[in-house]
């Protein structure tokens, strides 16, 4: 499976920051706003990623990740001219896809939870459909909402519903089989006059073929594209980070989990960050001192 990163937008509701300043390049507490959701798509063991952003923003992504070797990954990148919407990516990507199925999250979506390594190898298992999942909110009225059936297929997805006919928001990040390339390719802009992946999911919904897993209680979802949730992010990282010693979004760690990167490696990376607890937390990983 294939991984795609949307780090283009706006950004808008975070101006005048980002005026000059890429969204996904803002911190996240102590790293780049880009590593939660390339951490996310490591967890379910996705090695080939391929970012997208807008041309001004895409060289320093470039400069900030590389070729992806140092993590024994391979990254590719993409320029998307104009912010025409999220189910772009799969027309962009196309190339790069292949044949292969895909994975989008969103550039500025940050998801934690102690169980999440093992639903997202799961996910990345699918070899027919998609997967997208359901986040209990208080408040869906300004998310997309998904409704689901027993066996926890789709049956209703509404873009801001006024009102809603569950409390599931969908999260942004979704795995699709290679379909998704010429269902995007049919797609037309919507009123607002954008590519909606809403719209590529109720096209696997009408299909029977898209399935929702509910991430239950204990997950924390953030879409850190306003100045209150880039903070609220920013405290939850450093509340957990500080108080149990971890990094969250460790890229090294899940590199060399995932045995993609040697002790050799992990312990050159610390180096480069022994001022930081990012460098401290990487020795400690290959001394295995903080896996459960
Ligand atoms: P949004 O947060 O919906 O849009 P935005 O980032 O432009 O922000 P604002 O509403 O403040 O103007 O986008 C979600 C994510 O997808 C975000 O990481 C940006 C990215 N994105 C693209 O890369 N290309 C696009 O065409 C769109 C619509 C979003």
């Amino acid at each position: 499976m294939k991984g795609i990163i949307l780090a283009g937008g706006s950004a808008t509701r975070l101006y005048p920051v980002t005026l000059s300043v890429s969204k996904q390049m803002l911190p996240i507490y102590d790293k780049p706003m880009i590593y939660y959701p390339l951490s996310t798509l490591m967890m379910a063991g996705i090695r080939d990623v391929l970012v997208i952003s807008t041309p001004i923003h895409l060289p320093a992504f470039e400069r900030l990740l590389g070729t992806g070797e140092d993590l024994g990954m391979h990254f590719e990148y993409k320029v998307q001219e104009k912010p025409v919407g999220l189910a772009d990516a799969f027309k962009l990507g196309e190339d790069f896809i292949g044949n292969d199925s895909v994975a989008l999250i969103l550039g500025d979506n940050m998801i934690y939870g102690s169980n999440l390594e093992k639903v997202l190898k799961e996910a990345s298992k699918l070899k027919k459909g998609g997967i997208i999942f359901g986040y209990k909110v208080a408040d869906p009225t300004s998310y997309g909402v998904v409704e689901i059936d027993k066996k926890g297929n789709a049956i209703s997805i509404e873009e801001k519903p006024k009102k809603p006919k569950s409390n599931l928001a969908v999260p942004g990040i979704y795995f699709y089989d290679n379909d998704v390339v010429s269902i995007a390719k049919k797609i037309e802009p919507s009123e607002r006059g954008e590519l909606e992946i809403t719209d590529i999911n109720k096209e696997y919904m009408k299909q029977g073929k898209l399935r929702v897993i509910p991430l239950g209680n204990g997950y924390a979802w953030f879409d850190t594209g306003s100045p209150e949730r880039l903070l609220d992010a920013s405290d939850f990282v450093k509340a957990i980070e500080v108080r149990q010693g971890i990094q969250i979004a460790c890229l090294e760690e899940y590199a060399y989990k995932n045995k993609w990167i040697s002790k050799e490696k992990v312990l050159l990376h610390a180096k480069k960050y022994n001022k930081t607890e990012y460098g401290k937390y990487l020795k400690s990983v290959i001394e295995e001192k903080t896996w459960n």
